[in-house]
């Protein structure tokens, strides 16, 4: 059972609207058990969700479930979205006017789920307004905004981080523990599949919807950003909204990926192939086996005589790992709330955003130049940005009654 501490609402609730507010009320619900339960002395985060359209729902229910975290606000500029929610969480105080989740002085970082095109506007009005930023990948519409968001947030002492959720996933996690032990061996290529029927969006390409999933897992992965792309796009259904998309990358470690991106598919596959020199995964988010480990390979004997290599093929165990089955998104909150009260740097991290969105950008400028190979541009600027995020108040410690934890 829960008892939630009673938001503070500064104005009724929902604005422009006749719903009273519902914040007096007492939510009940479900508690997540298997993480870890919050220090006594680190007051949960006060987070306001702004964006509550078809993936906002989901931030909001994780945020509800973190011990780490109190849901402050929930704010869009729909009256229908907020309703709607407001019967699920009618605790949750809720407003179409963002400037009153800006105003709020208890309100510590904000969520952002809006289209890609406000991500930036929105992040800094927040920044600006001392709020900590999550915003949802992709960082930003352009590597400028992206910049811009980054020297701000490092100007201001608050920390900034893009919502890539893969980054959290128990498969995507435990391979890029065998890549980072080198139990695959030299990775050769990675090859991605992320293709299903829908849904087709108005405002951005299957690249800038899709693509930071795969550019984010790869980056990740390797721990490196590709030094070229080259991609190849159609619209087929809606002009000038490319809804399939190619991309070859090439990584300065030699390893080469291929990712397949499309809204326009008969079923939905979420399949990634990673070939080492010594095991290759299938990694299949479809799958209930979603990693199975190949002891598989080929091995080049050398020639006894001039010439003449010898090809040996190895087709070892089969290995289906057990999986942690935690919630990616609960995992990214509990990361984004403690490097807000510790100042540790999350998994998703601003720089690692501001690649993909790089990537993203060169996957662009190749389909504009006929699918040339490009040069992808490195983040060489970040490097005259002085210090990351760090808690004036690292141990988090309770001020106030409005801080007060979570039964
Ligand atoms: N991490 C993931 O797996 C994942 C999955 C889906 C979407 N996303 C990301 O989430 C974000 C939102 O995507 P979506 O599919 O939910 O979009 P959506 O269009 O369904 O919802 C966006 C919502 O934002 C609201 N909004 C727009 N401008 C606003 C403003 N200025 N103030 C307040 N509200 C405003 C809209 O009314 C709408 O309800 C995008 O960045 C998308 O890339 C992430």
């Amino acid at each position: 059972m829960r008892r939630q501490t009673e938001p503070r609402p500064l104005n009724g609730g929902v604005q422009n609207g006749t719903r009273p507010s519902a914040a007096s009320r007492i939510a009940v619900g479900p508690r997540i058990s298997m993480l870890p339960t919050r220090s006594r002395t680190q007051r949960p985060v006060r987070i306001a969700i702004v964006g509550i359209g078809y993936w906002g729902p989901n931030l909001v229910r994780n945020l509800y479930e973190l011990p780490e975290a109190e849901p402050a606000w929930i704010c869009d500029v729909r009256l229908e979205a907020l309703e709607a929610l407001g019967k699920r969480y009618p605790a949750i105080p809720a407003t179409t006017r963002f400037s009153d989740v800006l105003e709020d002085p208890t309100v510590e970082a904000v969520v952002i789920a809006t289209p890609i095109s406000t991500h930036s506007e929105l992040a800094a009005a927040a920044l600006r307004a001392d709020k900590h930023v999550f915003v949802e990948k992709p960082l930003a519409a352009s590597s400028q905004e992206g910049l811009k968001l980054i020297r701000l947030a490092s100007r201001r002492n608050l920390l900034l981080m893009p919502g890539h959720t893969f980054l959290y996933s128990p498969p995507v996690n435990m391979i890029r523990d065998m890549i980072a032990a080198e139990e695959l061996g030299e990775i050769y290529f990675i090859s991605m599949s992320r293709v299903n029927l829908g849904i087709h969006q108005s405002d951005v390409s299957v690249a800038w919807d899709l693509g930071p999933h795969d550019f984010s897992i790869l980056r990740y992965w390797l721990n490196e950003t590709p030094s070229h792309i080259s991609a190849l796009s159609r619209a087929c259904i809606m002009p000038d909204t490319p809804d399939v998309a190619f991309m070859n990358l090439e990584f300065p470690s030699g390893a080469i990926a291929h990712v397949e991106l499309s809204w326009l598919a008969p079923s939905k596959l979420r399949r990634t192939t990673i070939v080492g020199s010594r095991k290759m995964v299938v990694y299949d988010d479809m799958s209930n086996e979603p990693v199975r480990v190949f002891d598989s390979g080929v091995n080049l004997i050398a020639p006894e005589t001039f010439g003449e290599y010898m090809l040996s093929y190895r087709t070892g165990d089969i290995i289906s790992p057990n999986m942690d089955p935690s919630e990616p998104l609960l995992l990214e909150f509990a990361d984004f709330c403690a490097a807000i009260r510790t100042g540790s740097q999350p998994r998703s991290h601003a720089t690692l955003g501001l690649d993909v969105v790089r990537m993203i950008e060169a996957t662009d400028r190749s389909l504009a130049a006929q699918g040339s190979r490009l040069t992808v541009e490195h983040s060489a600027e970040l490097e005259t940005i002085s210090e990351p995020y760090t808690p004036a108040d690292a141990a988090g410690l309770a001020s106030g009654a409005q801080y007060a934890a979570k039964a």
